[in-house]
Formats: C-alpha cells, sequence, structure tokens
C-alpha cells in the first residue's frame, strides 16, 4: 500500500500517468478540458479560436449565448450541416464541456425569455431577402460549401451557420435571434442591423421570419433515405486473387486508374503476420477528384476510392462504402450529385467483377 502511495506520488510528480493511477482516473468527474479537445477541438480550434466550426472563444459570441443554447446544440448539433449531434455523451460529459466552454465567457452571462417575438413574417422575409441571404442562403441554409476553409471566400473567414435548420431552431429562443440581430458579433461579419439602420419593428419581423421556418422544413437539405445501405457488398463466384484481377480491370474500364493492392492490416502490424485473405484495392479519378476537391475538401474522407475483398470460410466477398451514405454528412447539392454518380461507379465495378 504505501509502496503503492509512493509509486503515485513519483509518477504524479514526473507528470507520468501510469497505469495504476488508470482506474482513479476514469472514476474521477470528467474534465471538460479533454473532453472538449477530444470532441470539439478539431473543428473549433484548440482555443476555441475557430476551424470548420465557428470560433467559439470570441467576446461577441460569449455574450450572446446561453448555457442552454451550447447544451442543446451539443445534444442536436445541425443536422445536415457538418455540427455533428453528441448523443453519446452523458449528462454528466457534456455539463463538463458547457462549463469549460463557458469559462471563455469575461462579461456577465446571459438567459433568454423564451417569450416569442412578435413580429410581420411577410415583411421579414423581405428584408431577409435584402439583407441576409447573401451570407446565410436563399432560404437561410447557412452558407454554400459547408465551411471549409477552401470552399468560402476568402473575405469571409467565418461562414453563415444555418439559421434555416431544425437545430438550431430548437437551441436559440426568438429572444437569442433578436439580441444577435441588434448586436451583431464583433469580430465576426455578422453585423448590428440596428446600427446598419433597421428599426427594433423590423428585427422583430425578421425573427418571426426566421422562426417561421421551424413550420417550413426545407425540401432540398441534404436527406439521405434511411434505408439507404451503409455498404455495397457482393458475393465473387472466384478465388481472391481472380477476384483482385477482375477488380483492377472492372476500374480500368471506368476510366479510373488503378493506384495498389494492399492488405487490410498493411501498417498495422509486421509483413508477415498481415492476414493475406483481406485485402483493399486503391484507385483514383484524377478529374473526379478535381472536380470534387473544388467544391469540398471533406471529399477527401472517401478518397481515394477503394474496393475491400475478403475471403472468409471459403467464400470471397466484395465491399466498398456506399458513398451515398457519406453525402448524409454535407448539406451540398453537388457534392451529392458527386457521391450518387460515385455509388453507381462503385456497383458497377463490383458487379462487373462478380459476374
Ligand atoms: C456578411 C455576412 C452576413 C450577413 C449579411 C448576415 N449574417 Fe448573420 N451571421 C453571419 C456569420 C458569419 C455568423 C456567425 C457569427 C459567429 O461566428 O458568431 C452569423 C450569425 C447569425 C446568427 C446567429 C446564428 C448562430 O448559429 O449563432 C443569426 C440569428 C443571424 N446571423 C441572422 C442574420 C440575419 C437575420 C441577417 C439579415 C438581417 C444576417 N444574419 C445577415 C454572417 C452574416
Ligand atoms: C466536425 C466538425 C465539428 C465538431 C467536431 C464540432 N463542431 Fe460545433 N460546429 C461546427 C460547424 C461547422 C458549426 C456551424 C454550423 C453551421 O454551419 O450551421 C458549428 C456550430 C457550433 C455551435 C453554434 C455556433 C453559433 O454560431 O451559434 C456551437 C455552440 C458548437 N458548434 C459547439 C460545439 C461543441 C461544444 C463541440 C464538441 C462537443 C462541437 N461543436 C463539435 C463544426 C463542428
Amino acid at each position: 500500500m504505501l509502496l503503492r502511495f509512493i509509486a503515485l506520488v513519483l509518477f504524479a510528480g514526473l507528470g507520468i500517468s501510469p497505469a495504476l493511477a488508470a482506474p482513479a482516473q476514469s472514476l474521477a468527474a470528467p474534465s471538460g478540458a479533454q473532453l472538449f479537445a477530444r470532441n470539439c477541438a478539431s473543428c473549433h480550434g484548440e482555443k476555441g479560436d475557430g476551424g470548420i466550426g465557428v470560433p467559439l472563444a470570441l467576446p461577441s459570441f460569449q455574450a450572446s449565448i446561453s448555457d442552454d443554447y451550447l447544451r442543446q446544440t451539443i445534444h442536436t448539433g445541425r443536422p445536415g450541416r457538418v455540427m455533428p449531434a453528441f448523443s453519446s455523451l452523458s449528462g454528466e460529459e457534456v455539463e463538463a464541456i458547457v462549463r469549460y466552454v463557458r469559462a471563455w465567457n469575461k462579461g456577465p452571462s446571459v438567459t433568454y425569455s423564451t417569450k416569442p417575438v412578435v413580429g410581420d413574417p411577410a415583411h421579414g422575409k423581405q428584408l431577409f431577402e435584402q439583407y441576409c441571404v447573401a451570407c446565410h442562403g436563399v432560404n437561410g441554409e447557412g452558407a454554400k460549401g459547408t465551411g471549409v476553409t477552401f470552399s468560402r471566400p476568402r473575405d469571409l473567414p467565418i461562414m453563415a451557420p444555418a439559421l434555416h435548420n431544425p437545430g438550431f431552431l430548437a437551441a436559440a429562443p426568438d429572444a437569442m435571434i433578436k439580441a444577435t440581430l441588434m448586436k451583431g458579433r464583433e469580430g465576426t461579419p455578422m453585423q448590428s442591423f440596428l446600427k446598419l439602420g433597421l428599426k427594433e419593428k423590423d428585427i422583430d419581423d425578421l425573427v418571426s421570419y426566421v422562426r417561421s421556418f421551424e413550420t417550413q422544413p426545407l425540401a432540398s437539405s441534404a436527406k439521405v433515405a434511411r434505408t439507404e445501405s451503409p455498404v455495397i457488398i457482393r458475393e465473387s463466384p472466384y478465388d481472391l486473387n481472380t477476384t483482385v484481377e477482375r477488380v483492377k480491370t472492372a476500374v480500368t474500364t471506368h476510366n479510373f486508374f488503378y493506384g495498389r493492392v494492399q492488405t487490410l492490416e498493411y501498417g498495422l502490424t509486421t509483413p508477415e503476420k498481415e492476414n493475406p485473405k483481406q485485402v483493399i484495392v486503391y484507385f483514383c479519378n484524377i478529374s473526379l477528384l478535381n472536380q470534387a476537391l473544388a467544391i469540398d475538401p471533406r471529399v477527401g474522407m472517401f478518397l481515394p476510392c477503394r474496393v475491400s475483398i475478403f475471403e472468409k470460410d471459403g467464400k470471397v466477398q466484395v465491399m466498398s462504402v456506399n458513398p451515398k451514405v457519406l453525402s448524409q454528412l454535407f448539406n451540398n447539392a453537388e457534392l451529392n450529385q458527386l457521391c450518387d454518380q460515385l455509388e453507381q461507379h462503385y456497383t458497377e465495378i463490383i458487379e462487373e467483377a462478380t459476374l
């Protein structure tokens, strides 16, 4: 016991976390800093300074949000946009993240009334078309290109979020939308419309128009039929090596160039331990690649193209992810089209190889 204590003190002093300390650590309250680093920093920046996601540490942002808004946003995300829903985090973990993010707030914290703002949505629509669509999109669907640096204009370093979005509308009460329009968000392209000359009555009309989105879901949003299978899979009548050769041939007849074959475990273990019965064929099409990257660099997630070939219990299966399911991540008609095109290629390649 004493030895263990000494070991702990020693290790703690050295900043090493030994296996001994692990159980104690996992019982402790979740650390907001760690949870933020793990779940949010990749998009919002380690210090909340923004990236693919909007900056969360900006004083003007902190001044305009409530804890509830943050809590709800983490919980439901922004369906169809890049911001995921973190439904797998526990209530305690969400609270830890909320406290961590709110520690960036140096001003007083606000809570918003849930009382609806009363306005004229028809007039709000006119104003919206005049003042908002350039950034927030014709239907408030958010900036085009979904937010990655390459796909937004350089003079707009922060992309405009989606307003016509069930996640946003559920999280933001009217009073918060109104406050954002009255004060703007200093340090971002979102300005104070009071300063730009609108009257408070106009702002109420805008708020009531934005609220009306709730009852008019967008037809064009990136909905993917839930019945879509996440993988394209076919059984091959050939042995593994013949199937690999047939996939290579099918790839070239579809105007892709064949890249390489690797075992699934390549680089993950020593070469002699790799299972030769699980391989991946990589292929690519430069013009498709360039076309896709020009729309959004996130397509890098599913390029180069790959088809996996497995042999198990004497059966050979050929499989790929279904790119249509990946398009769920985007809210971009052009990308959806591209995913449809890829799905068609994959299906044809796999079917030709297993014919
Ligand atoms: C020049 C581009 C631009 C214009 C014009 C603009 N916005 Fe924004 N808006 C933004 C950006 C960027 C943000 C995100 C600010 C941030 O990072 O805090 C934003 C944030 C918002 C938010 C808060 C949304 C959220 O998720 O926090 C609301 C509400 C909003 N805008 C409404 C409007 C309305 C209504 C109009 C028209 C009257 C308008 N905006 C005009 C760029 C713009
Ligand atoms: C995969 C990237 C990604 C991850 C991971 C991510 N976000 Fe976001 N987040 C975004 C994007 C992009 C937006 C803007 C939404 C839009 O475009 O409509 C956003 C929006 C938000 C907003 C609303 C901002 C506003 O202007 O009102 C909050 C709050 C937020 N995220 C918090 C978080 C927290 C906390 C986490 C971690 C638990 C997290 N996000 C994880 C990308 C991400």
